[in-house]
């Protein structure tokens, strides 16, 4: 009841009567005014007004559940959120529930991770009250496991587009999935995957937001920065977080249409900040600089090498500098 009373009342310019309340939800006024106590006990300033109604003049500065059920307009994503104050890793918070069944579209989004886990090992920051940490499971039907990692550019364009969408900043992708702002990084993702018998049981996809951090750790100013350092003012993680969801369902059912990136190979493109540019290719044990040409459907990046021939570069295996520096 709590995030529908906030939709109709953040929806709504000016005052909505107790009586309009209980019509449109069919309960009672004791009801409505419970809601109406419990948002106030979550931040929330509702001004109460008698013969007019209630009027929201204010939203809590933090991530709540109900700010983000009530801001959710998705179809099949995040319709199970589990918000938490504090985790180790919503991945692994999110691979637990996984394991006890949790239904696909389930989102674990926290506040703080003390155990928050990057790629190849290394440790990702989210100290409370600052940046997005949130996990997905998903669990795509009659994929096969080596088509997994193709998740992680989805994810990549959800940032992009949602960053884009509530900021108005300009946000490429660095392939495979981290997305930058002026060369440098804003978010990265973890997909972690469990299968059983060749078949994927399911997928975690773990996002991490630079948003609300003043500044990054020292060791990171030369390839990453924040949001609220690019905009000059701290972002709405809720609203974030929201439209990530939103735009993450999107691509995920145009990907699932032919378990490909075939529907999304030109939006990629119009985002990937590495698009014709050199990059240095490192495999192992081998290394090479070429010009990247784009993605194909598999969601590997096209190398141009010296000789002019195209080198399918797979996701997972590699990784691909420019050589200019991040990006
Ligand atoms: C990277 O190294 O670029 C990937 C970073 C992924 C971080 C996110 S934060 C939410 C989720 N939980 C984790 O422990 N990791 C991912």
């Amino acid at each position: 009841m709590k995030s529908e009373i906030l939709n109709v009342l953040r929806a709504s310019d000016g005052y909505v009567s107790g009586q309009e309340l209980c019509d449109r939800f069919g309960v009672s006024r004791t009801a409505i005014w419970k809601g109406i106590h419990q948002l106030k006990e979550e931040g929330y300033e509702i001004e109460a007004v008698p013969r007019k109604g209630y009027r929201l003049c204010g939203c809590p500065d933090h991530i709540t559940q109900v700010e983000l059920e009530s801001r959710m307009q998705t179809g099949w994503a995040a319709k199970k959120l589990y918000y938490l104050d504090t985790v180790d890793s919503t991945n692994d918070y999110a691979k637990r529930l996984a394991e006890e069944g949790a239904q696909h579209g389930t989102v674990v989004v926290a506040d703080e991770q003390t155990k928050g886990k990057g790629r190849r090992g290394r440790v990702w920051e989210t100290p409370a009250g600052t940046n997005i940490a949130m996990s997905m499971v998903v669990r795509p039907q009659q994929l096969a496991p080596e088509k997994a990692s193709m998740m992680t550019l989805l994810a990549g364009m959800a940032v992009a587009c949602a960053v884009r969408e509530t900021t108005g900043l300009e946000v490429g992708i660095k392939w495979p999935n981290d997305t930058v702002i002026h060369g440098k990084k804003i978010s990265g993702t973890l997909t972690e995957m469990s299968m059983e018998l060749g078949a994927i049981h399911y997928l975690v996809i773990g996002t991490g937001i630079n948003a609300n951090m003043d500044e990054v750790p020292e060791y990171l100013r030369e390839t990453a920065t924040t949001l609220k350092r690019e905009l000059g003012r701290p972002v709405n993680r809720a609203q974030l977080i929201c439209a990530y969801m939103k735009s993450f369902e999107e691509y995920y059912d145009k990907f699932m249409e032919h378990q490909d990136l075939s529907l999304l190979i030109e939006e990629y493109h119009s985002m990937l900040v590495n698009k014709d540019r050199e990059v240095r290719v490192l495999e192992p044990g081998h290394e090479y600089n070429g010009i990247a040409r784009g993605i194909n459907a598999q969601g590997c990046l096209l190398v141009e090498k010296k000789d002019g021939s195209i080198a399918e570069v797979y996701a997972g295996e590699v990784s691909v500098r420019g050589i200019y520096g991040y990006t």
